[in-house]
């Protein structure tokens, strides 16, 4: 596989990557504006222990709206759908319905299920529409105009979840029932909200249909003012009355090719009228006796998680415990994971993907061999330099119910706010995420995240994500329930969660709390989060590795299964997450 890779890389590529490293720092404006406040420490975590079940989301209103499901007698589907939806109003910088994202579902019969409800490039789409007129990546069609919204996947994921995994006692109106009521009736901006909407003022204010929802005057709404989505409501009843067809047919459907369209975008209704959620084969890893269920391509999440276990697992890292021994190779391991993602991984509808490769034990070993006591530089992996980008803009959740069935459910506008348009008329904020394109083979994207040809825009692709819920079982049952926001910052801060549970022992709180680090190849950098004692740290820069301090951008909601119940853990590294059970 590394071979491949290396004949890839032609001296061509070489000059390509080095021009276009000019490009992408002249872009990094924008990656200022998706950056989150500053942060000093690590919050603390809340935790709750639920013998019956439990939700752990970004909200509080939204996870104990999948609590009071739960209690109902709905299953971890039923319940998860009721949180994807009431998020969308609760949550709205990144739940949503103008968006995609990912659901993983284990059940207690021992089937696990994959819903990728990830958004598409409209029919038009093509390979060049992100470059300027010399051929370079434009980073305002990228991100910041209709061109940049992707054909949303949220309705038809969640709707097709619930027909084919629901318990069957809760239509989809009965679990759109409280989103309704909360967009109608509103409710006071608090925590993350109250946080997020000052941030991006700029990007929302552009848009007089989104200052309408938003604002008061020509400020955003603030701590203790109520936000109030009448639009909003009256699309979730339409769902509600009609199904996902109400949405992806008819007066909401063009209303939302027309705001992308003026927006400068390609959007057609006949994209939303074309639009499918798709069910796909969970991608199945094992690390030391444990299964490690998470999402496949289009996500490069769970094959980019299950390489970097193979890796680690040929390491006593329990013995090593969270030493700079110990982070050495799990950098290491990210580095080598995130160069494979950059190169091979796309949709795999669209183009060949070496999934079973990639996740091959003996691919990990391989890598595994190249690992020494100093840090590889990227650049002798595969050429390139770039800027990261940040962000926590996604939203993820974890639901269990009391017979065992499990939800794992990742979802994105990609941007805070996503391109901060609500379509007018339908209350939902429209997506930015066709940005996880690779515009031109070699150019990163927000997170600074290289791609090739695999990736590049095409009619109906998906691009490629980071998103990675993921759970892992034990003896067949489930045993952890992770995932987070975080751009390319979540498949690393996942691979954390699982490695300081099973590896270091740490309790949960621990492990979601103890800060995390990141690699991811390009830029040849370690980005450390604050909490690391310096001494560790000093040991990684003398094998080599170049350490630079970094804000928490990630925030990972994990359920584990314990011998007294679920233990549900929120991170706060976002204010208002919540744990609830019951
Ligand atoms: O799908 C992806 O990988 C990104 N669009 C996710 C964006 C994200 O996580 C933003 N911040 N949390």
């Amino acid at each position: 596989m590394r071979q491949s890779v290396q004949a890839f890389v032609s001296r061509r590529s070489l000059l390509r990557l080095a021009s276009l490293c000019l490009l992408t720092l002249s872009g990094s404006a924008s990656l200022a504006q998706i950056a989150p406040r500053s942060v000093t420490a690590i919050p603390p975590a809340q935790s709750f222990l639920g013998r019956n079940g439990m939700v752990v989301a970004q909200e509080s209103r939204a996870a104990r709206i999948g609590v009071t499901i739960l209690d109902r007698g709905g299953n971890a589907v039923d319940a998860a759908v009721a949180v994807g939806f009431a998020l969308a109003v609760t949550y709205p910088r990144a739940g949503n319905l103008g968006g995609g994202g990912f659901m993983l579902i284990h059940l207690a019969s021992g089937r696990d299920a994959a819903i990728d409800y990830r958004e598409t490039a409209p029919a038009a789409a093509t390979a060049s529409m992100f470059l300027d007129a010399r051929g370079n990546p434009d980073q305002t069609k990228l991100r910041d105009s209709g061109l940049s919204v992707g054909v949303p996947g949220t309705v038809a994921g969640l709707a097709l979840a619930l027909a084919k995994y629901g318990s069957g006692r809760f239509t989809l109106a009965d679990l759109l029932a409280p989103a309704i009521a909360l967009a109608k009736d509103g409710f006071a901006v608090e925590d993350d909200l109250a946080d997020s909407l000052p941030a991006e003022k700029g990007r929302l204010a552009r848009w007089p249909s989104t200052k309408a929802i938003f604002f008061v005057g020509d400020d955003p709404l603030r701590e203790g003012d109520r936000l109030i989505q009448n639009d909003l409501a009256d699309t979730l009843r339409a769902v509600a009355e009609r199904g996902p067809a109400a949405f992806y047919a008819g007066p909401i459907a063009e209303r939302i090719a027309a705001a992308a369209r003026e927006a400068g975008g390609i959007m057609t209704a006949d994209d939303l009228a074309n639009y499918r959620a798709i069910e796909r084969a969970p991608l199945r890893g094992t690390y030391r006796g444990y299964d490690v269920i998470s999402m496949p391509p289009p996500s490069s999440g769970g094959l980019c998680l299950i390489e970097m276990l193979n890796i680690l697992e040929g390491y006593d890292l329990a013995k090593l415990g969270p030493s700079a021994d110990a982070f050495h190779r799990i950098i290491e391991a990210m580095r080598r994971a995130y160069a494979d993602r950059a190169f091979f991984l796309g949709d795999p509808d669209k183009v060949p993907v070496p999934v079973a490769d990639l996740a091959a034990k003996e691919h990990a070993a391989r890598l595994r061999a190249q690992i020494g006591a100093h840090a590889t530089p990227s650049i002798a992996i595969l050429p390139g330099r770039r800027q990261t980008g940040e962000g926590r803009n996604t939203t993820h959740f974890s639901v269990i119910d009391r017979d065992g069935n499990a939800v794992s459910n990742t979802y994105t506008l990609n941007f805070s706010y996503g391109l901060g348009l609500v379509a007018p008329g339908t209350g939902v904020l429209l997506n930015n995420e066709l940005d996880d394109f690779t515009a031109k083979p070699g150019a990163a994207n927000a997170y600074g995240l290289v791609g090739f040809d695999k990736n590049l825009p095409a009619p109906d692709k998906r691009p490629l994500s980071s998103m990675t819920p993921t759970i892992v079982l034990k003896n067949g049952t489930p045993f952890l329930i992770t995932g987070s926001p975080g751009g390319s910052r979540i498949i690393s801060a996942v691979l954390q969660v699982i490695v300081n549970v099973i590896d270091f022992r740490m309790p949960l709180g621990r492990a979601v709390t103890a800060p995390r680090l990141h690699q991811q190849w390009e830029p040849d950098a370690v980005y450390v989060e604050p909490g690391f004692a310096p001494a560790l740290l000093d040991a990684l820069r003398a094998r080599g590795h170049v350490i630079v301090a970094t804000e928490p951008h990630t925030a990972a909601n994990s359920i584990l299964v314990t011998p007294d119940g679920y233990l549900g853990v929120a991170d706060r590294r976002t204010r208002g997450s919540l744990a609830a059970g019951y």
